[in-house]
């Protein structure tokens, strides 16, 4: 298994290229799943979920062809063939369960593994599947598979228990296929939720609200093809303005939507980084993309955060910036209001001197004055990020091991720190990398 092992101390200094969003690209795969006409995605990172989901849909009888130096991925569903998502793959990647909506509503029937629980949480999908149900979908559980079948899908009006954002999405796709109008009330606002629905309706979907809580599907059009730029990783810009801000450096995050991460900003802002949106650039990938600049020089002061679903701060983000807070002069209290056990990164950050205790589902972090490396570990990507970035920071060397977890979702992590002047390394397999 790779390692990571970096020695903390230098200041970050230059340019990150944000990618496009894991968390966009993952259903806007399965969207291709709605027509029988290709759809080309642009802004596609090199990330091991989307390989996964290559694989699944692959299974599925879609024609899958990822071109890595042009940033695309071309899907073909010209057919499907298969309309099962097994477990052997759905237990690798939980976003599979985005197939779910999409196989209904192009074949009138799908057997999903259930995706099982994570690290984090123990993620049921009840909402996804009372929402199918809405619509007309004959469910059961059995043998650890979700069974839906339906003899056409009928738009409702749904009222979701929470903004759960697959959850809106598995619901979404299926409902261009649903017959008359569909309203999802409390629906998820994730920019990679209007990513997905701007995508659909640049495939004829007839879609409205989109970026507010409430959407309204007139259902019922064939979809066509398309070719659609993704969104930039909101999540992965945060992860490096806490790498510049962690450092004391000054980065410039390239192709960011700002507003995408206005209360993430704004904390961040209150514990002394200053945030500046540059001019837009010809060269931004796109017109509504800027590149932001972040850098830190003063000290960094404890600010309390609650994680909320969108326009809140982003979960996402919670383990990121609890490391930019252990080294604050101060206190930090840290809220998790999405997920029941996403302090994992707590005991390893403490294993690198952080003082952080827990209670229930927020933490106490007091600053110290430094953390100090070690050997470490994560059991999810955002947990294990946010021990790259303490080891940016920490006095002498840290090794952070399961490197697969940060495969998932952040795109060549050691090239995009090392450009910027982080002394950082991957070891493969236990061997260092030539
Ligand atoms: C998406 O997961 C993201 N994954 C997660 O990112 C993100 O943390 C999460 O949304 C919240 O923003 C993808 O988009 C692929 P939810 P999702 O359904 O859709 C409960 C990362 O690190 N819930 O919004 O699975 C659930 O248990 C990943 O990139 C139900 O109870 O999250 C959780 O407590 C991690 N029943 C809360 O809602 C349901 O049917 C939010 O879950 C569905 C959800």
């Amino acid at each position: 298994m790779d390692k990571i092992i970096i020695t903390g101390g230098p200041q970050l200094r230059g340019e990150i290229p944000i990618s496009g969003a894991k968390n966009a690209v993952l259903p806007l795969m399965a969207a291709s799943i709605l027509t029988d006409k290709p759809i080309t995605l642009q802004n596609v990172p090199k990330l091991s979920d989307i390989t996964l989901m290559s694989e699944l849909l692959s299974h599925h009888g879609v024609h899958v062809t990822r071109d890595f130096s042009a940033q695309t991925c071309t899907l073909h569903a010209a057919s499907i063939t298969d309309t099962v998502a097994p477990y052997e793959i759905v237990s690798k990647m939980r976003a599979s369960i985005v197939v779910l909506g999409p196989l209904l509503a192009r074949c009138g029937e799908a057997v999903v593994s259930l995706p099982g629980g994570c690290a984090i949480g123990t993620r049921p999908v009840n909402m996804h599947i009372d929402g199918l149900r809405s619509l007309g979908a004959d469910i059961y559980i059995e043998n650890g598979y979700i069974h839906a079948k339906t003899s056409g899908l009928v738009g409702a009006t749904i009222v979701l228990p929470f903004a759960t954002v697959t959850g809106t999405e598995n619901i979404l796709m299926a409902a261009v296929y649903a017959r008359g109008t569909t309203v999802i009330k409390n629906a998820a606002k994730e920019p990679e939720v209007c990513d997905l629905a701007n995508c659909l309706v640049s495939m004829g979907a007839q879609i409205g609200g989109i970026g507010t809580d409430t959407l309204v599907i007139d259902g019922g059009t064939r979809l066509g093809g398309t070719t659609h730029f993704v969104v930039p990783d909101r999540i992965e810009a945060a992860t490096y303005a806490i790498a510049g801000a962690i450092t004391h450096g000054d980065v410039v995050l390239k192709n960011v939507v700002y507003d995408d991460l206005l209360a993430f900003w704004q904390p961040l802002e209150r514990a002394g980084v200053v945030i500046e949106r540059m001019e837009p650039q010809a060269a931004n990938a796109h017109a509504s993309y800027e590149d932001v600049r972040v850098s830190m020089s003063a000290e960094i002061k404890g600010v309390d955060v609650m994680t909320e679903p969108h326009p809140g701060f982003p979960t996402d983000a919670q383990a990121q910036f609890m490391a930019l807070m252990t080294l604050c002069n101060g206190a930090a209290m840290i809220t998790e209001t999405i997920f029941e056990n996403r302090f994992m990164h707590v005991p390893e950050l403490c294993r690198m001197c952080a003082d952080i205790t827990t209670h229930n589902a927020s933490v106490l972090v007091r600053g110290v004055n430094h953390l100090t490396g070690a050997t470490v570990m994560a059991t999810d990507l955002r947990a294990s990020v946010s021990l790259v970035l303490a080891g940016l920071a920490a006095k002498g060397e840290t090794t952070v091991q399961r490197v697969y977890h940060i495969d998932r979702g952040y795109e060549r992590i050691e090239e995009k720190l090392r450009t910027c002047g982080a002394e950082i390394e991957r070891v493969q397999g236990g061997s260092t990398a030539l």
